[in-house]
């Protein structure tokens, strides 16, 4: 692999206004908390308290949290404040207390933690009036207020797993995925992606995360990628077909796994009689055949995968799939093109709750053909998660450099739960290969011979 600089994909920082880039900032800032105060004001303040599983933190962490992010990055190291409230730092530090221990922590009650937020965020807005774009590289192109939109999203999108893991009667409602009729009877199974060389990862994005830098050329071999994410008649046929109990299917690892942790079908299926049952949000309804298979782990992902002749692509594979354009020889920043998201080409920000039906999104397909690479779930690919040539820890260890290695499998595309300032085809998710409570699929892929000229 070898370093190279990749198309500007947006415009350079330089040719954005700073009226316009405050004005973006401030609706980003805006639209996070409207998501921050759904998922929080639905429930009340036991519930925001009580921790739902061991795996997620009580809700008003979160919150708290964010708040103080917010004010460590923004007020502290851009503006240069003094702390608000400096005693509470190390309650709301990720890396000194994990999410087990964190109901044990005297955590702000939730109308402190309210109380607290709103304070942040009006000296936020105040500080964003008049911050200066330049000269700092914290502050260029307003990437220290991306990176706080984009962990308040993704803090939005870990407080609706949470929501996923409560027990109770339901407090979120969303309509069904409004997505036009899906022609997934017609489209091919998969679609070949070509080989030779592409630009993966980016240097110019302007609020691109330091996992995503630098530009890269790789050479991929060609190969063929499901047109779309896996459905659940599919992952049905696996269980059916014996899949849970066939050692040959899975790794060692895997294996061990699926016995010690008793796995026999995705976290929210259940069987009932001859039919298989799921639980989303507090509602069980039968399993929907067309949707993407939605909360299974990298292990199972795997599994079906070798039970289907195939295997999951690598994560260099996934990105080509999603942004080369062989007309054009780039990388565009989503499988459509360099346009941002909207509600027609792919299913984000936690608007329907679900996925929309395998092969719906036409408007949102890949060059390759390939649809549903950006939203809808999330999908495991064979990568562990490392470093790309070039990288440098920016702008603190803890964001990726000290989870990079073979412990963590990396993740692509986004689901419906991930915001549109998140979600690009650049961005790099990573989890352990036995988490189930991310709103994780996955596709899978096999090589395609060498064209012979
Ligand atoms: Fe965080």
């Amino acid at each position: 692999m070898t370093t190279s600089p990749d198309t500007p994909a947006v415009p350079a920082p330089a040719l954005v206004t700073a009226e316009t880039l405050r004005d973006e900032i401030a609706a980003a800032l805006t639209a996070a908390r409207d998501r921050t105060a759904t998922l929080t004001d639905c429930v009340e303040s036991g519930d925001l308290i009580r921790q739902h599983s061991p795996l997620m933190s009580p809700l008003v962490w979160d919150l708290a949290h964010i708040a103080n992010q917010e004010e460590m990055w923004l007020l502290r190291a851009v503006g240069g404040q003094d702390p608000i409230h400096p005693e509470i730092d190390p309650l709301y530090d990720a890396f000194e207390h994990p999410r087990s221990e964190r109901p044990t922590l005297p955590l702000l009650a939730p109308g402190e933690a309210r109380g607290y937020a709103a304070d942040v965020r009006g000296r936020v807005l105040d500080l964003l009036e008049r911050v200066s774009f330049s000269g700092r590289r914290l502050v260029t192109g307003g990437f220290a207020f991306g990176m706080i939109v984009q962990h308040e999203q993704q803090h939005d999108e870990t407080m609706l797993i949470t929501h996923q893991l409560r027990q109770g009667a339901p407090v979120l409602t969303a309509p069904p995925p409004a997505v036009a009729p899906a022609d997934a009877l017609s489209l091919p199974a998969e679609v070949l992606v070509p080989g030779g060389p592409f630009t993966m990862g980016t240097s110019t994005e302007p609020w691109a995360l330091d996992n995503e830098r630098t530009a890269h050329t790789v050479a991929v071999a060609p190969f063929y990628i499901d047109t779309t994410p896996v459905t659940n008649a599919a992952y049905q046929a696996f269980i059916a077909d014996g899949g849970y109990d066939d050692p040959r299917f899975w790794t060692a690892d895997g294996w061990d796994h699926r016995q010690q942790a008793g796995l026999t079908g995705p976290m929210t299926w259940r069987r009932d009689g001859g039919q298989w049952l799921h639980t989303a949000f507090g509602v069980t309804e039968p399993v929907p055949p067309a949707e993407p298979v939605l909360h299974v782990c990298w292990y199972e992902a795997d599994a079906y995968a070798r039970w289907a002749g195939r295997r999951l692509p690598t994560e260099a594979e996934w990105e080509k799939a999603a942004r080369f354009d062989p007309v054009t020889g780039r990388s565009r920043r989503f499988p459509w093109g360099d346009e941002a998201p909207t509600p027609e080409r792919a299913n984000l920000g936690q608007a329907y709750l679900r996925p929309a039906p395998a092969g719906s999104y036409p408007d949102g397909a890949a060059p390759c053909g390939a649809r549903q690479l950006m939203g809808d779930v999330w999908e495991w690919t064979s990568s562990d998660f490392w470093p790309y040539p070039g990288f440098e820890a920016w702008p603190y260890r803890e964001y990726s450099e000290v989870f990079f290695g073979p412990e963590y499998k990396v993740l692509r595309g986004g689901s419906f739960a991930v915001s549109p300032s998140v979600a690009r085809s650049t961005f790099r998710n990573w989890d352990y290969p036995i988490r189930r409570q991310i709103f994780a699929g996955f596709r899978t892929a096999r090589p395609a011979a060498p064209e012979v000229s």
